[in-house]
């Protein structure tokens, strides 16, 4: 999605659709944007004078890292350049920054201490899958959200606790998921993928996850829709793969689907199973950068669709309405069709009957 979509798409859901207000950071808000980047995640840097609370705080501090008094329960070690991660963890830590450094392995007790941990950030560091003990983090039964962005993993963590809600593991190197990977984490509801090397999903691999509502698989290596994804997803992304449909039945079941995003791919008219988007849960449906010469029929519920940059030719109402009476017509809100190859007057008349609830439409 480009820039201008996403100011758009903002400026129409609101600002409180694309970040989270987390209040459980120690005290203080913490704004995740998954738009605008994974994620923004706090530094003391700059902010504080870390002499001060070095010389007020009586707690023990590792000497690499900062406990600011105002928040007893959280160690900043972020952005130090740091090979090794610090001795000598309080055991009272529940947030454990990490971010920014060049940490590639862990000792395999480096967290037996850490029992409390409840927010841990690895983001940008070089970790190794061979670098983590596959019982590294199975202890950490409080963790909550694991930030592992932007780093070498060639293969999810192992023995990840049950505890986990949010697992990002975006921007790393990963080529397959080993079948029963998430197979204790049903309290897991965000997983992001996006930006590694992601070529098929089998069965077993995704098995676990019943309560997975935003899964980012974009930026992979993707050439087939992939099958066996978690049915209870709300958010599914796809964009930035090699996609040539939506084969029949990928999508079965999928009753709580409300957004969609299959833009960037190689989408094309014969790839399409006709019946691919008949999921009345729809609400946002993005076929951008494809190479569609038609409007896929899309459900009349759906709200956003766009198509801008593809190469259709011709606007074929029944495509959004299946049938025009006082009852019946599209709720699209949002229709883009720009970088096609049609012209306004192409529209047929009767257009306007079916795209009653129209807020805006770029050709
Ligand atoms: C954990 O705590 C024990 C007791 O305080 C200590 O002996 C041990 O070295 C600590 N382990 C790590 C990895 O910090
Ligand atoms: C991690 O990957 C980057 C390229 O993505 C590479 O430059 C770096 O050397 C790698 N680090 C390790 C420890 O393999
Ligand atoms: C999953 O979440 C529920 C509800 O918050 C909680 O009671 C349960 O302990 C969690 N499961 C694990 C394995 O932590
Ligand atoms: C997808 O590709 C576009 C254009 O190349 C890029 O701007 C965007 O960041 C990519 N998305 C991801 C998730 O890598
Ligand atoms: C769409 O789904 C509905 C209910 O799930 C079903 O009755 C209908 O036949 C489907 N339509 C097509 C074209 O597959
Ligand atoms: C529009 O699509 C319907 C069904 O997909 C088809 O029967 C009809 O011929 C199409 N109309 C035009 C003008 O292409």
């Amino acid at each position: 999605m480009d820039l201008k979509t996403l100011l758009l798409v903002l400026s129409v859901l609101g600002p409180s659709f694309g970040s989270t207000l987390d209040v459980d950071y120690g005290g203080v808000p913490l704004w995740v944007n998954r738009f605008l980047g994974e994620p923004s995640v706090l530094s003391l840097r700059g902010r504080m004078d870390p002499s001060w609370f070095r010389a007020v705080n009586t707690q023990s501090c590792p000497s690499d890292c900062e406990c600011p008094i105002q928040w007893p329960t959280a160690l900043y070690c972020d952005s130090r350049g740091l090979t090794e991660m610090p001795p000598g963890l309080p055991p009272r830590t529940q947030y454990l920054f990490l971010q920014g450094n060049s940490l590639t392995r862990f000792s395999p007790d480096a967290f037996a201490n850490a029992t409390k941990l409840r927010w841990l950030f690895l983001d940008r560091n070089q970790l190794l899958s061979g670098g983590l003990d596959a019982g590294l983090f199975s202890g950490l039964t409080r963790l909550i959200h694991l930030f592992m962005n932007h780093n070498n993993l060639t293969e999810v963590p192992k023995g990840l606790p049950g505890s986990i809600r949010e697992l990002r593991l975006a921007y790393n190197h990963i080529e397959k998921i080993y079948p029963g990977t998430f197979q204790n984490l049903q309290n897991l509801t965000l997983l992001l993928l996006q930006g590694n090397r992601l070529k098929v999903v089998g069965e077993p691999d995704f098995r676990g996850l019943s309560s997975l509502n935003l899964l980012d698989l974009s930026a992979n290596l993707f050439k087939k829709f992939p099958q066996h994804l978690p049915p209870s997803v709300s958010q599914l992304y796809l964009s930035n793969n090699s996609l040539a449909g939506v084969e029949r039945g990928v999508l079965q079941g999928f009753s709580s689907l409300r957004y969609l995003r299959l833009g960037r791919n190689r989408l094309v008219d014969r790839g399409m199973d006709p019946a691919a988007f008949n999921l009345s849960s729809l609400v946002e449906l993005d076929l951008s950068y494809n190479q569609l010469t038609q409007i896929p029929v899309v459900p009349t519920t759906l709200q956003y669709l766009y198509l801008e940059a593809n190469q259709i030719a011709v606007f074929n109402v029944s495509s959004l309405c299946r049938e025009v009476s006082p009852a019946a017509y599209s709720r699209i809100r949002i229709l883009r069709l720009d970088g096609n190859k049609l012209l306004p007057h192409q529209l047929p008349p009767d257009w306007v009957m079916c795209l009653r609830v129209l807020h805006r439409i770029y050709i």
